[in-house]
């Protein structure tokens, strides 16, 4: 028989006709081989996935060992014993504002998203306000690629050609400090108050306002002013508006806080979280709702409009709930504290500034194990490269020929121009793994500029 590895054509329906796509075989901490022996250092965490590190045996064995009990029951005739033990470690690890709230896990980010715009929508039927329905959000940002998620979405280029066939609602610009209009002292009260006026405009009709604490993908772990998010949650507050936290990214110790939104200390009333919550080991995401919302649900209707054949699957569960106990364990979400001394993030940082020394590197921002690098054609006038270029993504191959793996996106100016690269390494990465990943972006970078 053929090896299906080596044929030109797959069967597979791949992200990319022009790209080609090593067969990964194999993890082990911060490292992913292919089925050449290829080695790379898995600098972007994937896709700010993974947290913990690859291949560890504990949680495969816990997934194990649910499978053997029990895989699977539905969620509309059974609960589990591991949803159960599982959401209440969830709602104690978002902290108090959740306490007496609830969890609904799904199987990924953009389920999650399309529970929570759902929810939103119910809480406020539910109050008795059945005019809000729009679910406001930002213009630069990214919620999911279904397409309720992709209609509060703002990322030009992920949801372009499918425009036509989207319900959409207000998107208000957001503190983007690189490119700032405003200037710090004044930026975070013109986006809140932006964002005040639109919820005014809707006549009433505002259910709810998603956002990324800090942009993730779509500007490249750009961290908000202070005072916005404070500004911003106060004014849905005043304006009877629910506050939806997206922390697909952001959340599960990403950021060096259990939640991103605990740098400000606001409370939303509906987080939303994936990626790092199972840290890649199973497909998994969660909603979690503050009491308000519960409340309003349990004591109106009594029965939530919504649910997925394999919402709180067993072993997804499982797999999330040996996660969270690992990370716990081994204090991964202060390793991913830029700001505390000697961490893995604060080593990241570090290492990380050091680029912008560089010619084509014109920003260098982040937070704890989330960075961001722009790329510039010229510095001083911050002009981005043209798109045609694709600079980010030669970055990403250079590095990637060299062993390190990046995450390299488009658009961060308007949406269509402007190259980063997003950096989000597993928690367990050591102070030489980041000398040495640090050495090859750089290396990365300057090959793709001498090519340019
Ligand atoms: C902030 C944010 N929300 C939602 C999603 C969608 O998550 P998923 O790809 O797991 O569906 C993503 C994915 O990148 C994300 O970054």
């Amino acid at each position: 028989m053929p090896d299906v590895l080596d044929s030109p054509h797959s069967a597979i329906l791949k992200r990319s006709f022009h790209k080609a796509f090593p067969p990964a075989v194999r993890g082990e901490g911060v490292y992913l081989w292919d089925a050449s022996g290829h080695r790379y250092l898995d600098f972007s965490g994937s896709a700010a996935v993974n947290f913990l590190g690859h291949g560890l045996a504990e949680i495969p064995a816990a997934m194990a060992a649910q499978a053997k009990d029990l895989e699977f029951v539905h969620s509309s005739q059974f609960t589990t014993p591991v949803a159960e033990e599982y959401a209440e470690e969830l709602l104690a690890f978002a902290g108090p504002n959740f306490e007496g709230g609830g969890v609904f896990f799904t199987s990924g980010g953009s389920e999650a998203v399309e529970t929570a715009l759902k929810l939103a929508r119910q809480y406020q039927v539910e109050v008795g306000q059945k005019d809000r329905y729009q679910v406001l959000s930002r213009s630069q940002s990214y919620h999911g690629a279904t397409l309720g998620a992709l209609s509060v979405s703002g990322n030009k280029r992920r949801r372009e050609i499918y425009l036509p066939m989207i319900r959409e609602f207000g998107h208000i610009g957001l503190p983007y400090c690189y490119r700032c209009v405003y200037g710090c002292a004044v930026c975070a009260r013109k986006y809140a108050d932006k964002l005040d006026a639109a919820i005014r405009s809707s006549d009433d009709h505002a259910a709810a306002f998603i956002f990324e604490p800090i942009s993730g993908a779509t500007l490249g772990a750009a961290v908000p002013c202070n005072g916005y998010l404070q500004r911003v949650a106060e004014t849905c507050r005043n304006q009877g508006v629910l506050l939806i936290a997206d922390e697909v990214m952001t959340g599960m110790g990403r950021t060096g806080r259990n939640f991103a939104v605990e740098h400000w200390g606001i409370a939303p009333d509906i987080l939303v979280t994936a990626k790092g919550l199972s840290s890649g080991y199973a497909p998994l995401g969660a909603v979690i709702a503050n009491k308000k919302v519960v409340d309003a649900i349990a004591q109106g209707s009594g029965a939530l409009l919504h649910g997925f054949t394999y919402n709180s699957h067993p072993i997804s569960l499982a797999a999330g709930r040996a996660v969270l106990a690992r990370m716990q364990r081994e204090h991964l979400v202060h390793a991913a504290d830029s700001e505390a001394v000697g961490t893995p993030a604060a080593v990241l940082k570090q290492e990380l500034l050091k680029l912008k020394d560089l010619e084509a590197v014109g920003d260098v921002r982040g937070i704890g194990l989330l960075w961001g690098v722009e790329f510039v054609a010229d510095k001083k006038t911050k002009r981005p490269f043209p798109p045609e270029q694709n600079f980010a993504g030669r970055v990403a191959q250079a590095a990637s020929k060299k062993g390190l793996l990046l995450y390299p996106m488009q658009g961060c100016v308007d949406g269509f121009t402007g190259d980063h690269i997003l950096i989000a390494p597993p928690a367990v990465i050591t102070p030489e793994q980041i000398t040495w990943s640090a050495a090859q972006l750089k290396a990365a970078v300057l090959e793709a500029l001498s090519k340019h």
